[in-house]
C-alpha cells in the first residue's frame, strides 16, 4: 500500500505585489495550506494523506489553487472557508467539490474512492 493516499498540493507562490500575474500566496493560500495541515492531522489523517507546499502550479490567475493527486482535480479560488469541505466530501469521502474546480480543467469523474482508513 502507498504510504500516502492522497496528496493536497497548495500553491504558495510568491510575487511582487506589481507583477501583473498575481500569486496564490496573495490569495490567502499560506492560510489555506495551514488549515489544510491543522485539519488532516486533528483528524489523524497526515499519516495518510499529505498536504504539500507547492510552487506555482501554472494556474495564477484561478488561485489559490489546489490540486489533489492521485485524482488530479484542480481546485481554483480557494479560501480558508472552503477547506472543511474539501477534506469532508474530497479528501475523506472522495466526493469531487463542483463548484471549485478549474473550469479549464473540468471533466473528470465527479467521484473517487473513499480513503481507506485501517
Ligand atoms: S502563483 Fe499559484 S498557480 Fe501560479
Amino acid at each position: 500500500m502507498p504510504r500516502y493516499q492522497r496528496h493536497v498540493f497548495v500553491c504558495v507562490n510568491k510575487r511582487p505585489p506589481e507583477d501583473p500575474k498575481g500569486c496564490c500566496s496573495a490569495k490567502g493560500s499560506e492560510e489555506v495550506r495551514a488549515l489544510f495541515k491543522k485539519g488532516l492531522k486533528e483528524r489523524g489523517l497526515n499519516r495518510i494523506v499529505r498536504a504539500n507546499a507547492a510552487g506555482c502550479l501554472d494556474a495564477c490567475g484561478f488561485g489559490a489553487t489546489v490540486v489533489i493527486y492521485p485524482e488530479a482535480v484542480w481546485y481554483g479560488g480557494v479560501t480558508t472557508g472552503d477547506v472543511e469541505e474539501i477534506i469532508q466530501r474530497h479528501v475523506i469521502g472522495g466526493e469531487v467539490v463542483e463548484r471549485l474546480v478549474m473550469k479549464a480543467y473540468a471533466g473528470g469523474p465527479d467521484r473517487f474512492p473513499p480513503l481507506r482508513m485501517e
